[in-house]
């Protein structure tokens, strides 16, 4: 037995059962067997391979994008280059690069890692030494001043709450042990829950769960207070869906393969699907300016990582060519990550659009 599954189980013996967030943030982050404290999951030989780690194309052209926020911040003397998760630093690496391109920004950029993992922090510390990041555990401790904030597939690692639909009222899932002593999922009655509820529910079935995730809106205000106050704007980049809709959307991943949620607990990444229609509640809530969401797919062409594509061509052999061109695809195509990864944008009051918003209709594909 693993030690997590064995934690697991005296923790639920002693206390009882446990809600899915509980499940879910022990099993991620435990500070001594938790997932991504143990690990560098991301690669080929690891457990997913995430969009930066996929084509430099995708961190330059992010990195772009900010230089244009800070230029229609009036290109403050300092601004702070902000990654929520990080992973082995190759998006800040790449989108660093293309920003130091741009006249006078270079020397203006503090760069903050806010990171968990001190298996992926070594790997940052590579990845951007001449840029002397500081590591935070969390975003308290992030300084002031205006800002550019990038996450891309943070918010899908944070916990969530499962809340099933009983009759005319609501109970959450948890998880507990079976009486051979596996963890199998229960329920407990779930009293004044109705104020955490994704507004605009509609056709919710006895049975049917709805997913909360008070961490994502919790970090989501607190940097919409932030933006709001000191300027700048962040960018969030991850799998979920443009309205809030019921669904049990909590899954694990192991060895680039769906594997069962509480098998092995601790061995496979968890993720659910972002809310993206509650981040943006959340951030309208606190005065922030919201874009999108986007596809992924539309959000990268409207950036031109076509016209990226077409320059790294031209200096590629057939072989790096065919990698080009199937990284494009694999970014942008509908039935790859271009459809399912959505792209939304928080900015302060004031700033004009960002790149890549500025043509954005409310009938603009999002789902
Ligand atoms: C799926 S990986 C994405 C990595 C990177 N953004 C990329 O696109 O390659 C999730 C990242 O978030 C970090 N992480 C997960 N939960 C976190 C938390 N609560 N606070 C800070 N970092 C966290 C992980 O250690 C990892 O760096």
């Amino acid at each position: 037995m693993s030690d997590l599954l064995d934690y697991l189980r005296r923790c639920i013996a002693h206390e009882g059962p446990i809600s899915v967030a509980q499940y879910m943030e022990t099993c991620l982050a435990h500070p001594e067997h938790g997932y991504y404290i143990t690990r560098d999951p991301l690669g080929a030989i690891g457990d997913f391979t995430t969009a930066p780690e996929i084509s430099q194309m995708f961190g330059e052209l992010i990195g772009l994008w900010a230089a244009q926020v800070w230029q229609t911040m009036g290109a403050p003397g300092s601004v702070s280059w902000i990654e929520l998760g990080p992973g082995r630093g190759t998006l800040s690496a790449d989108a660093l690069r293309a920003m130091s391109g741009v006249p006078g920004l270079k020397q203006r950029i503090e760069v903050h890692l806010v990171e968990t993992s001190p298996v992926l922090r070594q790997c940052q510390t590579a990845a951007l030494q001449s840029w002397a990041p500081t590591w935070h555990d969390s975003i308290d401790t992030l300084p002031g001043g205006p800002a550019i904030i990038i996450a891309n597939e943070f918010f899908d690692a944070l916990p969530i709450r499962q809340l099933v639909r009983a009759g005319a009222e609501w109970r959450e899932r948890t998880v507990e042990l079976s009486d051979s002593g596996e963890l199998v999922f229960g329920q407990t009655p779930a009293l004044g829950i109705a104020p955490v509820l994704p507004a605009g529910l509609s056709n919710v079935k006895d049975g049917d769960i709805v997913e909360v995730s008070l961490a994502a809106m919790g970090v989501v205000r607190t940097l919409t207070d932030r933006l709001r106050d000191q300027g700048g704007a962040a960018l969030i980049i991850d799998y979920g869906h443009g309205a809030s809709a019921p669904g049990d959307t909590l899954q694990a991943v192991k060895g680039h393969a769906f594997h069962d949620v509480l098998q092995d607990p601790g061995s496979a990444d968890l993720t659910a699907h972002v809310d993206f229609a509650q981040l943006a509640v959340t951030a309208r809530k606190a005065a922030g300016v919201v874009y999108g969401p986007l596809t992924q797919g539309a959000f990268l062409r409207a950036l031109g990582i076509e016209l990226r594509a077409e320059q790294l061509r031209a200096k590629a052999n057939l072989e790096q060519s065919i990698a080009i061109d199937s990284a494009l695809e694999r970014l942008t195509a509908g039935d790859a990550m271009g459809r399912l990864f959505k792209v939304m944008a928080i900015t302060a009051p004031g700033l004009s659009a960002p790149a890549g918003f500025e043509n954005l209709h409310s009938s603009d594909d999002s789902t």
